[in-house]
Order: structure tokens, then C-alpha cells, then sequence
């Protein structure tokens, strides 16, 4: 589950375990649908979108497009 919060000038996505700065969330169910959710609900948000992961730093969805090695199709 990821709450995304807008109306500030910076949007905003808590994504919790869904996704790291360069790396990928375990999937609890299923890898690839989370390889999937995270592709089509987190990677199509605006690039300047702040995600804040429940573990490491805080990174962006154009960061993850460029250096994520999960999402190789982003770059
Ligand atoms: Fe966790």
C-alpha cells in the first residue's frame, strides 16, 4: 500500500516496503505482481514525486527510472 499526497509543491508517496532507493520490496504475496504494482502505481507518478520508503533514504521516481536496477525499462 502506498498513500500518495499531493497539494503541496512537492508530491509526496509513502511507499512503505513497496520499493527502496535502488531496490525492491519483497513482495509478501507475489514478486512480480509487485514488480508490476510498482511499475504501473508508483514509476507513473510525476518524476519530482518524493517516495519515502519504510527503510533507507528518501529517493524520487526519476531517480528510481534512472538507477533502480528493478525497473531497467524506465531508463
Ligand atoms: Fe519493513
Amino acid at each position: 500500500m502506498t498513500y500518495v499526497i499531493d497539494g503541496m509543491n512537492t508530491p509526496i508517496a509513502v511507499v512503505g516496503d513497496a520499493m527502496f532507493a535502488g531496490s525492491m520490496g519483497g513482495g509478501m504475496v507475489s514478486f512480480s505482481e509487485a514488480l508490476k504494482n510498482n511499475r504501473e502505481k508508483i514509476l507513473t507518478l510525476s518524476d519530482q514525486t518524493v517516495l519515502c520508503p519504510g527503510h533507507g533514504p528518501l529517493t524520487t521516481v526519476g531517480q528510481e527510472k534512472v538507477h533502480n536496477p528493478f525497473f531497467p525499462e524506465f531508463k
